[in-house]
Parts: C-alpha cells; structure tokens; sequence
C-alpha cells in the first residue's frame, strides 16, 4: 500500500536514530583491542573520534530516539507498558553512562596516549572495554524489551 501512516514514518525515524546512535558500539571491542596493539602515542587518534562520536552523533540521535519514542507512546495512548518504562529507564541509563564513566574513561585514554602513561593508559582501558561491554549488553536487552514487549 502507499498509503503510510504517519505513526509508521515516526516509528521508522526512532529505528533510524537507534542505529545512528548505537550501531558503530558494537565495533568498539573489536577496536579498542586492535587499537591497543598500536605504539602508545598512536592510539590517541581513534580515541579522539570516539570521543567526538559520542558528543556529535550519539548524544543528538539519543534525543531523536526519546522524541520519537514519546511521540509513538503516546499516539497509542502505551505510557502504561511496562516496555514503554523500562526502555524509558534503560535509555537515560545507556546516556548517563556515555556521558560520565565511558566519557572519562575514553578522554583517559587519550591523555595517557599522548602523554607516553602506559599504566595510566591500562587503567582507562581496562575500564573502558568493561563499562562498553556493559551498555552493549544493556542496549541489547533494550532492544529486545522494545521488540518482544514482555509484560504486556
Ligand atoms: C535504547 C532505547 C531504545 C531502543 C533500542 C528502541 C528500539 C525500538 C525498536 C527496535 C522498535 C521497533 C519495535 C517493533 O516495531 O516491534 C521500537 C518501537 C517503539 N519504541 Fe523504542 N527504543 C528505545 C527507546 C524508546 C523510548 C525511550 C520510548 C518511549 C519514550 C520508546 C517507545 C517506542 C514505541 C511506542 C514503539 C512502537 C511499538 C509499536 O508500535 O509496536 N522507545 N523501539
């Protein structure tokens, strides 16, 4: 049909912005391993693009997900979904973790790079790749919670 609704066109845009914002994640373990394989000084360059990623693409895609989430919810009046919250919840979570502890560890990682810090750099990683592995688990528990709508 060519008729489309346009809950559908919102629906489509808030998919768009889910991959916009968190596709290029799921590189980041397999990245942040081969980067490390790199001389020390090296590696501050690809965190110097995760860093800018996160600010200019992620954080902006993340308010067009809630937009259009709020907007799909309440077209079809499901703010009660326990779906609905919990992605709500899982959203402002995966934010708040980009924006405080993925964020410092990343700028760690590029001070220690530049700076030559070795031990420093481990530290950074180490907690890095941990807290990356975990907003990768919860943006994939999100997804599911969005797509199976369990407790409804
Ligand atoms: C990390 C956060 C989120 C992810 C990964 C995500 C992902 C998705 C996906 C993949 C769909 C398509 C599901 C389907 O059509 O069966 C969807 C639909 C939807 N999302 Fe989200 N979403 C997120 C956050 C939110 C938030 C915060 C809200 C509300 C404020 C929201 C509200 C909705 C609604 C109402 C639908 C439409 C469901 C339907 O029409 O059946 N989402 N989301």
């Amino acid at each position: 049909m060519l008729a489309v609704q346009f809950y559908d066109v919102v629906l489509w845009v808030h998919i768009t912005a889910v991959v916009t914002a968190f596709g290029a994640l799921f590189a980041y373990p397999l990245f942040l391993a081969v980067n490390a394989k790199a001389p020390l000084r090296e590696r501050a360059g690809f965190h110097r693009l995760q860093i800018a990623f996160s600010k200019k693409v992620t954080g902006p895609a993340i308010g067009v997900i809630l937009l259009a989430g709020a907007y799909l919810a309440t077209d079809r009046e499901l703010w009660d979904e326990p779906w609905v919250t919990i992605s709500l919840v899982m959203l402002f979570a995966i934010a708040g973790l980009g924006a405080t502890i993925l964020r410092r560890n990343e700028e760690g990682m590029l001070s220690a790079a530049e700076a030559g810090d070795a031990p420093a750099y481990a530290l950074s990683f180490g907690a890095a790749r941990t807290w990356t592995l975990i907003t990768l688990a919860m943006i994939v528990v999100t997804l599911y919670v969005m797509t199976a709508k369990p407790f409804a």
